[in-house]
């Protein structure tokens, strides 16, 4: 079969080309240049597209996943980024202005408060692709992190990314349950962890079907790892630390609450584009 039938056969969407790219390892020039190209016999794209057909994951099955600036590997031993979990990258920024003499938002580690030039130390508690850590150690060349994970399939993962993204000699990866193996004292603890309660009925099929559980499902009506983490947070958190959660939209004010008994003061919950509640902004005290 020839590309220009294969688009024919299964639709000549911008999916169907994602797929076609990613499977024959073509660009999006010789795409429009090749439409004539001989398929190889032995890619099995009936099978391909009839994946797709049963929902699973078109990150899935191209590898990749745009997140805030980058395109991100993915595989099924990751959760898929979500646009959503850019609201956590935007409030950091928020918190720590680049390029800015003044001092950042309730921040207090340089003397002469130019965060351009500080060092900022960063934890994450489940890195998983490692579309937040990374983004930001991205976005801040003097910054340095540590990316936690339970899955060592996940760490191979972000591993991956840092070496896409050139940040991978400031990043230091850590199979951890939680804290457990976690050694230091950090500027900033940042952590998107599974909140979705195993009774939550409003989850997509797919989603459930085809995303790594580990990263999606938390007990204690999806507080779980919220409790865990602000427990033992304050240990690993300088003094005027901040931390940035991302949270279920419906889940602020318990979060807050757990996050005020465990002594941390509550700066600011933060919105995603569809104007639900998405990240809280937390400082040790
Ligand atoms: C919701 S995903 C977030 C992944 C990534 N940070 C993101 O925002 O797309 C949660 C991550 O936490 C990890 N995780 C689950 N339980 C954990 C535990 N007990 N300790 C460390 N990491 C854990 C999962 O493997 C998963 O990668």
């Amino acid at each position: 079969m020839i590309l220009k039938n294969a688009l024919e056969l299964y639709g000549n969407t911008i999916e169907t080309r994602l797929i076609l790219k990613h499977v024959l390892n073509i660009s999006d020039s010789d795409f429009i240049i090749n439409l004539d190209m001989e398929i190889n016999i032995n890619t099995d794209l009936a099978a391909i597209f009839n994946k797709r057909k049963q929902g699973f994951p078109l990150a899935y099955l191209t590898s990749e996943q745009f997140f805030w600036k980058h395109n991100f590997y993915v595989n099924e031993n990751v959760l898929i980024p979500r646009q959503d979990s850019e609201t956590l990258v935007a409030a950091f920024l928020e918190y720590f202005p680049q390029n800015s003499p003044s001092r950042a938002k309730g921040w207090t580690a340089s003397p002469d408060g130019v965060v351009e030039s500080t060092l900022i130390s960063i934890l994450e508690i489940g890195i998983g692709s490692g579309c937040l850590l990374l983004s930001l150690l991205d976005e801040y060349k003097n910054s340095i992190g540590c990316g936690v994970d339970i899955s060592s399939e996940a760490l191979a993962v972000s591993l991956k990314n840092a070496q896409n993204l050139q940040v991978d000699s400031r990043l230091r990866l850590v199979q951890s349950n939680l804290f457990e193996k976690v050694d230091g004292v950090f500027d900033v603890i940042i952590s998107n962890p599974p909140y979705i309660s195993p009774e939550d009925t409003d989850i997509a099929d797919d989603v459930k079907k085809f995303e790594p559980n580990v990263a999606l499902f938390a007990d204690n009506n999806g507080l779980f790892f919220y409790e865990k983490i602000l427990e033992q947070a304050g240990a690993y958190l300088k003094k005027d630390g901040l931390i940035f959660l991302e949270i279920g939209y419906k889940q602020n004010s318990a979060v807050v609450y757990i996050a005020q008994e465990n002594g941390f003061k509550h700066l600011a919950t933060k919105k995603d584009l569809a104007g639900h509640d998405r990240a809280v902004v937390l400082q040790r005290v």
